[in-house]
Protein backbone atom coordinates (compact mmCIF):
# COMPACT_ATOMS: atom_id res chain seq x y z
CA UNK A 1 0.00 0.00 0.00
CA UNK A 2 1.43 3.52 -0.48
CA UNK A 3 2.23 5.73 2.00
CA UNK A 4 -0.79 8.42 2.24
CA UNK A 5 -0.02 11.58 3.89
CA UNK A 6 -1.04 11.29 7.97
CA UNK A 7 -2.29 14.77 9.54
CA UNK A 8 -1.85 13.93 13.45
CA UNK A 9 -3.88 16.82 15.22
CA UNK A 10 -2.58 17.24 18.62
CA UNK A 11 0.40 16.53 19.24
CA UNK A 12 0.49 15.53 23.10
CA UNK A 13 1.17 12.28 24.62
CA UNK A 14 -0.92 9.69 22.28
CA UNK A 15 -0.09 12.11 18.71
CA UNK A 16 3.40 11.94 19.44
CA UNK A 17 3.80 8.19 20.29
CA UNK A 18 1.78 7.58 16.52
CA UNK A 19 4.15 10.17 14.82
CA UNK A 20 6.84 8.22 17.03
CA UNK A 21 5.74 4.45 15.87
CA UNK A 22 5.17 5.79 12.26
CA UNK A 23 8.78 6.95 11.97
CA UNK A 24 10.14 3.72 13.16
CA UNK A 25 7.87 1.85 11.01
CA UNK A 26 10.29 3.55 7.55
CA UNK A 27 7.36 6.24 7.20
CA UNK A 28 8.37 8.77 5.00
CA UNK A 29 8.76 11.81 8.00
CA UNK A 30 7.95 14.71 5.30
CA UNK A 31 4.76 12.78 4.31
CA UNK A 32 3.72 13.58 8.84
CA UNK A 33 1.97 16.52 9.62
CA UNK A 34 1.67 17.11 13.61
CA UNK A 35 -0.02 19.97 15.24
CA UNK A 36 -0.37 21.72 18.87
CA UNK A 37 -0.82 25.24 19.51
CA UNK A 38 2.79 25.17 20.96
CA UNK A 39 4.32 23.83 18.04
CA UNK A 40 7.98 24.48 19.83
CA UNK A 41 7.36 21.59 21.75
CA UNK A 42 7.41 19.38 18.48
CA UNK A 43 11.09 20.55 17.73
CA UNK A 44 12.74 17.42 18.39
CA UNK A 45 10.26 15.87 15.95
CA UNK A 46 10.93 18.73 13.65
CA UNK A 47 14.64 17.36 14.17
CA UNK A 48 13.58 14.04 12.73
CA UNK A 49 12.38 16.17 9.99
CA UNK A 50 8.46 15.12 10.28
CA UNK A 51 6.35 18.46 9.64
CA UNK A 52 5.31 20.46 12.32
CA UNK A 53 2.76 23.02 12.56
CA UNK A 54 0.30 25.28 14.74
CA UNK A 55 -1.84 25.51 11.18
CA UNK A 56 -4.47 22.52 11.47
CA UNK A 57 -6.27 23.67 8.07
CA UNK A 58 -2.40 23.84 6.29
CA UNK A 59 -1.95 20.09 8.16
CA UNK A 60 -5.37 18.76 6.67
CA UNK A 61 -4.95 20.38 3.52
CA UNK A 62 -2.00 18.23 2.50
CA UNK A 63 -3.47 14.85 4.15
CA UNK A 64 -5.53 12.36 3.26
CA UNK A 65 -5.39 10.37 6.66
CA UNK A 66 -6.25 13.06 9.57
CA UNK A 67 -6.22 11.64 13.08
CA UNK A 68 -7.08 13.79 15.68
CA UNK A 69 -5.66 12.87 19.11
CA UNK A 70 -6.99 16.02 20.94
CA UNK A 71 -8.18 16.13 24.56
CA UNK A 72 -12.30 15.66 24.57
CA UNK A 73 -13.40 18.99 24.84
CA UNK A 74 -11.20 20.61 22.38
CA UNK A 75 -12.70 18.46 19.30
CA UNK A 76 -15.99 19.96 19.05
CA UNK A 77 -14.37 23.67 18.36
CA UNK A 78 -11.39 21.93 16.22
CA UNK A 79 -13.95 19.97 13.97
CA UNK A 80 -16.13 22.60 13.50
CA UNK A 81 -13.21 25.29 12.34
CA UNK A 82 -11.79 22.56 10.09
CA UNK A 83 -14.79 21.17 8.60
CA UNK A 84 -14.84 23.40 5.62
CA UNK A 85 -11.52 21.77 4.42
CA UNK A 86 -12.56 17.86 5.14
CA UNK A 87 -13.54 16.84 2.00
CA UNK A 88 -15.15 12.93 1.06
CA UNK A 89 -10.75 12.19 -0.02
CA UNK A 90 -9.89 12.24 4.04
CA UNK A 91 -10.24 9.06 6.26
CA UNK A 92 -11.26 10.71 9.68
CA UNK A 93 -9.64 8.52 12.50
CA UNK A 94 -10.26 10.02 16.18
CA UNK A 95 -8.61 8.21 18.97
CA UNK A 96 -10.09 10.27 21.79
CA UNK A 97 -12.26 8.75 24.42
CA UNK A 98 -15.67 9.58 25.35
CA UNK A 99 -16.59 11.22 21.95
CA UNK A 100 -18.94 8.54 19.78
CA UNK A 101 -18.82 8.24 16.33
CA UNK A 102 -22.43 9.83 15.77
CA UNK A 103 -20.77 12.96 17.77
CA UNK A 104 -17.93 13.10 15.18
CA UNK A 105 -20.72 13.10 12.35
CA UNK A 106 -22.36 15.28 13.73
CA UNK A 107 -19.45 17.66 13.38
CA UNK A 108 -18.60 16.77 9.96
CA UNK A 109 -20.44 16.87 6.05
CA UNK A 110 -22.54 13.52 6.00
CA UNK A 111 -20.23 12.18 3.21
CA UNK A 112 -17.23 11.99 5.67
CA UNK A 113 -16.21 8.37 6.79
CA UNK A 114 -15.17 8.09 10.65
CA UNK A 115 -13.38 5.65 12.17
CA UNK A 116 -12.68 5.44 15.72
CA UNK A 117 -9.37 3.88 17.32
CA UNK A 118 -8.57 3.44 21.02
CA UNK A 119 -4.77 2.66 20.82
CA UNK A 120 -1.89 3.14 23.80
CA UNK A 121 1.06 4.96 24.37
CA UNK A 122 3.13 1.73 23.38
CA UNK A 123 2.38 2.81 19.97
CA UNK A 124 6.25 5.04 20.33
CA UNK A 125 7.58 1.62 19.98
CA UNK A 126 4.97 -0.12 18.04
CA UNK A 127 3.68 -2.55 20.54
CA UNK A 128 0.18 -0.84 20.75
CA UNK A 129 -3.11 -2.86 21.54
CA UNK A 130 -5.76 -0.98 18.84
CA UNK A 131 -9.35 -1.51 18.88
CA UNK A 132 -10.78 0.12 15.65
CA UNK A 133 -14.78 0.98 15.07
CA UNK A 134 -16.40 2.56 12.64
CA UNK A 135 -20.40 2.48 11.13
CA UNK A 136 -19.37 4.13 7.64
CA UNK A 137 -16.20 3.56 6.69
CA UNK A 138 -15.76 1.53 3.62
CA UNK A 139 -13.71 -1.52 3.68
CA UNK A 140 -10.81 0.10 1.72
CA UNK A 141 -10.78 3.15 4.73
CA UNK A 142 -10.70 0.64 7.55
CA UNK A 143 -7.84 -1.23 5.80
CA UNK A 144 -5.77 2.13 5.64
CA UNK A 145 -6.37 2.63 8.92
CA UNK A 146 -5.43 -0.59 9.91
CA UNK A 147 -2.14 -0.59 7.99
CA UNK A 148 -1.19 2.56 10.09
CA UNK A 149 -2.23 0.85 13.54
CA UNK A 150 -0.58 -2.45 12.32
CA UNK A 151 2.59 -1.02 12.22
CA UNK A 152 2.49 0.44 15.78
CA UNK A 153 1.32 -3.27 17.40
CA UNK A 154 -1.73 -5.56 17.36
CA UNK A 155 -5.02 -3.96 15.94
CA UNK A 156 -8.60 -5.53 16.17
CA UNK A 157 -11.87 -4.61 14.94
CA UNK A 158 -14.96 -3.78 17.97
CA UNK A 159 -18.39 -3.00 18.03
CA UNK A 160 -18.47 0.39 19.00
CA UNK A 161 -20.43 -0.04 21.94
CA UNK A 162 -17.38 -1.61 23.25
CA UNK A 163 -15.08 1.48 22.97
CA UNK A 164 -15.35 2.68 26.57
CA UNK A 165 -14.13 -1.11 27.77
CA UNK A 166 -11.46 -0.65 25.12
CA UNK A 167 -10.61 2.49 26.24
CA UNK A 168 -9.97 1.06 30.58
CA UNK A 169 -8.69 -2.32 29.17
CA UNK A 170 -5.84 -1.36 26.82
CA UNK A 171 -5.01 2.16 27.30
CA UNK A 172 -5.82 2.58 30.83
CA UNK A 173 -4.53 -0.29 30.71
CA UNK A 174 -0.82 0.36 30.02
CA UNK A 175 -0.71 2.25 33.46
CA UNK A 176 -2.14 -0.74 35.48
CA UNK A 177 0.46 -3.43 34.18
CA UNK A 178 3.23 -0.10 34.84
CA UNK A 179 1.75 -0.34 38.22
CA UNK A 180 2.05 -3.77 38.90
CA UNK A 181 5.80 -3.78 37.63
CA UNK A 182 6.54 -0.67 39.42
CA UNK A 183 5.23 -2.86 42.85
CA UNK A 184 7.42 -5.78 42.49
CA UNK A 185 10.42 -3.29 41.82
CA UNK A 186 9.37 -1.99 45.47
CA UNK A 187 9.35 -5.84 46.26
CA UNK A 188 12.65 -7.00 44.65
CA UNK A 189 14.02 -4.28 46.50
CA UNK A 190 12.99 -5.26 49.98
CA UNK A 191 14.12 -8.85 49.21
CA UNK A 192 18.10 -7.57 48.63
CA UNK A 193 17.94 -6.01 44.41
CA UNK A 194 19.04 -2.64 43.87
CA UNK A 195 16.36 -0.69 42.00
CA UNK A 196 18.17 -0.58 38.64
CA UNK A 197 18.49 -4.60 38.91
CA UNK A 198 15.15 -4.71 40.00
CA UNK A 199 13.57 -2.96 37.36
CA UNK A 200 15.25 -5.19 34.78
CA UNK A 201 14.02 -8.45 36.67
CA UNK A 202 10.19 -7.50 37.26
CA UNK A 203 9.82 -5.97 33.35
CA UNK A 204 11.34 -8.79 31.52
CA UNK A 205 9.08 -11.39 33.90
CA UNK A 206 6.04 -9.63 33.29
CA UNK A 207 7.43 -9.37 29.50
CA UNK A 208 7.75 -13.15 29.44
CA UNK A 209 4.93 -13.77 30.66
CA UNK A 210 2.85 -11.98 28.52
CA UNK A 211 4.65 -13.70 25.71
CA UNK A 212 3.63 -17.10 27.52
CA UNK A 213 0.26 -16.05 26.72
CA UNK A 214 0.24 -14.47 23.47
CA UNK A 215 2.82 -17.24 21.80
CA UNK A 216 1.00 -20.04 23.64
CA UNK A 217 -2.56 -19.22 23.63
CA UNK A 218 -2.65 -20.98 26.90
CA UNK A 219 -4.90 -19.67 29.72
CA UNK A 220 -2.96 -17.94 32.76
CA UNK A 221 -3.51 -20.34 35.20
CA UNK A 222 -2.57 -23.21 33.24
CA UNK A 223 1.10 -21.43 33.17
CA UNK A 224 0.46 -20.65 36.94
CA UNK A 225 0.30 -24.73 37.54
CA UNK A 226 3.25 -24.86 35.98
CA UNK A 227 4.85 -22.39 38.95
CA UNK A 228 3.18 -23.58 41.91
CA UNK A 229 4.88 -26.43 43.22
CA UNK A 230 2.56 -28.14 46.25
CA UNK A 231 3.96 -26.34 49.47
CA UNK A 232 6.37 -24.19 47.80
CA UNK A 233 6.74 -20.60 47.84
CA UNK A 234 5.10 -19.27 44.93
CA UNK A 235 1.53 -20.62 45.90
CA UNK A 236 2.27 -19.27 49.47
CA UNK A 237 2.98 -15.48 48.06
CA UNK A 238 0.08 -15.95 45.83
CA UNK A 239 -2.48 -17.17 48.22
CA UNK A 240 -0.92 -14.61 50.58
CA UNK A 241 -1.82 -11.64 47.39
CA UNK A 242 -5.38 -12.55 47.12
CA UNK A 243 -6.10 -12.77 50.63
CA UNK A 244 -5.39 -9.09 50.58
CA UNK A 245 -7.31 -8.65 47.98
CA UNK A 246 -5.03 -9.28 44.89
CA UNK A 247 -7.41 -9.96 41.64
CA UNK A 248 -10.67 -8.02 43.76
CA UNK A 249 -8.64 -5.28 43.94
CA UNK A 250 -7.72 -4.58 40.13
CA UNK A 251 -11.31 -5.95 38.89
CA UNK A 252 -12.59 -2.80 40.91
CA UNK A 253 -9.93 -0.73 39.80
CA UNK A 254 -11.60 -1.68 36.18
CA UNK A 255 -14.99 -1.02 36.48
CA UNK A 256 -14.49 2.15 38.56
CA UNK A 257 -12.00 3.21 35.73
CA UNK A 258 -15.21 2.38 33.09
CA UNK A 259 -18.04 3.92 35.96
CA UNK A 260 -16.00 7.18 35.34
CA UNK A 261 -16.21 7.28 31.72
CA UNK A 262 -19.72 6.36 31.20
CA UNK A 263 -20.95 9.10 34.38
N1 LIG B 1 -2.58 9.03 26.54
C1 LIG B 1 -3.10 7.85 26.26
O1 LIG B 1 -2.61 6.79 26.64
C2 LIG B 1 -4.35 7.74 25.43
C3 LIG B 1 -4.75 6.48 24.95
C4 LIG B 1 -5.88 6.38 24.16
C5 LIG B 1 -6.60 7.52 23.85
N2 LIG B 1 -6.23 8.73 24.35
C6 LIG B 1 -7.00 9.92 23.98
O2 LIG B 1 -6.16 10.73 23.16
C7 LIG B 1 -6.48 12.10 23.37
C8 LIG B 1 -5.19 12.85 23.65
O3 LIG B 1 -4.63 12.39 24.86
P1 LIG B 1 -3.17 12.81 25.29
O4 LIG B 1 -2.85 12.06 26.51
O5 LIG B 1 -2.24 12.71 24.13
O6 LIG B 1 -3.43 14.37 25.64
P2 LIG B 1 -2.43 15.58 25.57
O7 LIG B 1 -1.04 15.12 25.89
O8 LIG B 1 -3.01 16.70 26.35
O9 LIG B 1 -2.43 15.97 24.02
C9 LIG B 1 -3.40 16.79 23.42
C10 LIG B 1 -2.65 17.78 22.54
O10 LIG B 1 -3.59 18.55 21.81
C11 LIG B 1 -2.95 19.81 21.54
N3 LIG B 1 -3.93 20.81 21.15
C12 LIG B 1 -4.80 21.50 21.94
N4 LIG B 1 -5.55 22.34 21.18
C13 LIG B 1 -5.16 22.15 19.89
C14 LIG B 1 -5.56 22.72 18.66
N5 LIG B 1 -6.50 23.65 18.59
N6 LIG B 1 -4.94 22.27 17.54
C15 LIG B 1 -3.97 21.34 17.59
N7 LIG B 1 -3.54 20.76 18.73
C16 LIG B 1 -4.13 21.18 19.87
C17 LIG B 1 -2.24 20.13 22.86
O11 LIG B 1 -1.09 20.91 22.64
P3 LIG B 1 -1.09 22.51 22.75
O12 LIG B 1 -1.55 22.85 24.13
O13 LIG B 1 0.31 22.89 22.44
O14 LIG B 1 -2.04 22.94 21.70
C18 LIG B 1 -1.81 18.75 23.35
O15 LIG B 1 -0.45 18.51 23.03
C19 LIG B 1 -7.46 12.19 24.52
O16 LIG B 1 -8.74 12.44 23.99
C20 LIG B 1 -7.41 10.80 25.15
O17 LIG B 1 -8.68 10.42 25.60
C21 LIG B 1 -5.10 8.88 25.11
Amino acid sequence: MNQDTIAIIGGGNLGRSIAEGLLRNDYNPAQIYVTRTKVSLLDDLKAKNIQTTSDNIKAVQQASILIFALKPYRIESVLKELSAHITPKHVVISVISDFSLEQLSNCLAPTIQVIRAMPNTAAAISQSMTCLATKNASDENIAKAKFIFDALGETIEIDENLMDAATVLGACGIAYALRFIRAMIQGGIEIGFDAKTATKIASQTVKGASELLLQNGNHPEEEIDKVTTPKGCTIAGLNEMEHQGFSSSLIKGITTSIESIQK
